[in-house]
C-alpha cells in the first residue's frame, strides 16, 4: 500500500493512470482510523450516519452541528486517506452564502479537507464559488437520498433518455464548475461508463456499474452491521452484526452462570 497522502490533485493523477478509488463511509474516530489504516482512498463523512447510526428512515433531518461533531471524529484519525465532509440537506440549497458558511464550518470546526453535496447543473453556481474560495467539493448525482420526498422512492435513476441526458448533463456541469470528482449513485452501468469518460474529474460510483474511476459503499452495509434495507448494489464483506450478537449472548451467559470474571480478571 502507498503511504502517499491522498489529496485532490493525488486523485486526478490516480485517474489518468487508470488506478481505482476506494472510498468508504466513517462516522467516528473507530472506524476512520481503522480504514485510514487499510489504505482507503477517501473517507467520507456521509450524512448517512442518520440511518445507519441514527437509526432514522432518511438522511434529511440529519444537522449540521451533527456533521460538524462527526467530521471532526473521523478527520483527526486519518492520516492518509482524504476526508470529505457531507453537507446535509438545506444546508448549501437556502443560498450560497449558507453553503460558504457551512462547508467553511466542515473544514474549520470539522478538520475536514472537502465536502459534498448533493445535486448536479443546479448546484453548479454553488459548487463554483465554493471552489473559487477554496474548499474542494464532491459532487453528488444520480440517485440523490436528501430528495427522498420529492421523487418518492429510491428507484434506479437514468434509465429513460431523459433522465439520462439530464444527469450526463448534471455530470458535465459539475466538472465545469471545477467538483474534484463526483459521487453517482444508482444509474446502469451504462451510463456510469459514460459519465466517467465524459467528465476530467474521478467518478465514484455506488451502484453505478464497475467502469467508474472508484467505489464507495456505505461500510455499516458493506459490514453487516446495518440491515433494515440493503440495496442490490451492496456487497457484504463480514457480518459483523451476527459476529456482535454471539459474543454479546457469550458474555450474558457467562454473567449468568457465574464464570465471568474468572480469577484471571479478578483483584
Ligand atoms: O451519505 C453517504 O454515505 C453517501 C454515500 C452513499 C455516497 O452519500
Amino acid at each position: 500500500m502507498t503511504r502517499t497522502k491522498i489529496t485532490t490533485a493525488v486523485l486526478r493523477e490516480m485517474k489518468a493512470h487508470h488506478e481505482r478509488i476506494t472510498t468508504l463511509t466513517a462516522y467516528d474516530h473507530n472506524f476512520a482510523q481503522l480504514l485510514d489504516e487499510a489504505g482507503i482512498d477517501i473517507v467520507l463523512v456521509g450524512d448517512s450516519v442518520g440511518t445507519v447510526m441514527q437509526g432514522r428512515a432518511a438522511t434529511v433531518s440529519v444537522t449540521m452541528d451533527q456533521m460538524v461533531y462527526h467530521t471532526e471524529l473521523v478527520s483527526r484519525a486519518c492520516k492518509r486517506a482524504l476526508v470529505v465532509g457531507d453537507m446535509p440537506f438545506l444546508s448549501y440549497q437556502v443560498s450560497i452564502e449558507d453553503a460558504m458558511r457551512n462547508a467553511g464550518r466542515l473544514l474549520k470546526e470539522g478538520g475536514a479537507e472537502s465536502v459534498k453535496l448533493e445535486g448536479g447543473a443546479s448546484m453548479a453556481p454553488t459548487v463554483a464559488r465554493l471552489v473559487d474560495a477554496g474548499i474542494p467539493v464532491m459532487g453528488h448525482i444520480g440517485l440523490t437520498p436528501q430528495s427522498i420526498h420529492q421523487f418518492g422512492s429510491y428507484r434506479a435513476r437514468g434509465q429513460d433518455e431523459a433522465e439520462r441526458l439530464r444527469i450526463l448533463d448534471d455530470a458535465r456541469s459539475l466538472d465545469q464548475a471545477g467538483a474534484f470528482a463526483m459521487v453517482v449513485e444508482k444509474v446502469p452501468a451504462s451510463l456510469g461508463k459514460e459519465i466517467t469518460e465524459a467528465v476530467k474529474v474521478p467518478v465514484i460510483g455506488i451502484g453505478a456499474g464497475p467502469d467508474c474511476d472508484g467505489q464507495v459503499l456505505v461500510t455499516h452495509d458493506m459490514l453487516g452491521l446495518f440491515s433494515r434495507f440493503r440495496p442490490r448494489f451492496v456487497r457484504r464483506y463480514a457480518e459483523l452484526g451476527r459476529l456482535i450478537q454471539s459474543a454479546v449472548q457469550s458474555y450474558a451467559e457467562d454473567v449468568k452462570q457465574g464464570t465471568f470474571p474468572g480469577p484471571d480478571e479478578s483483584y
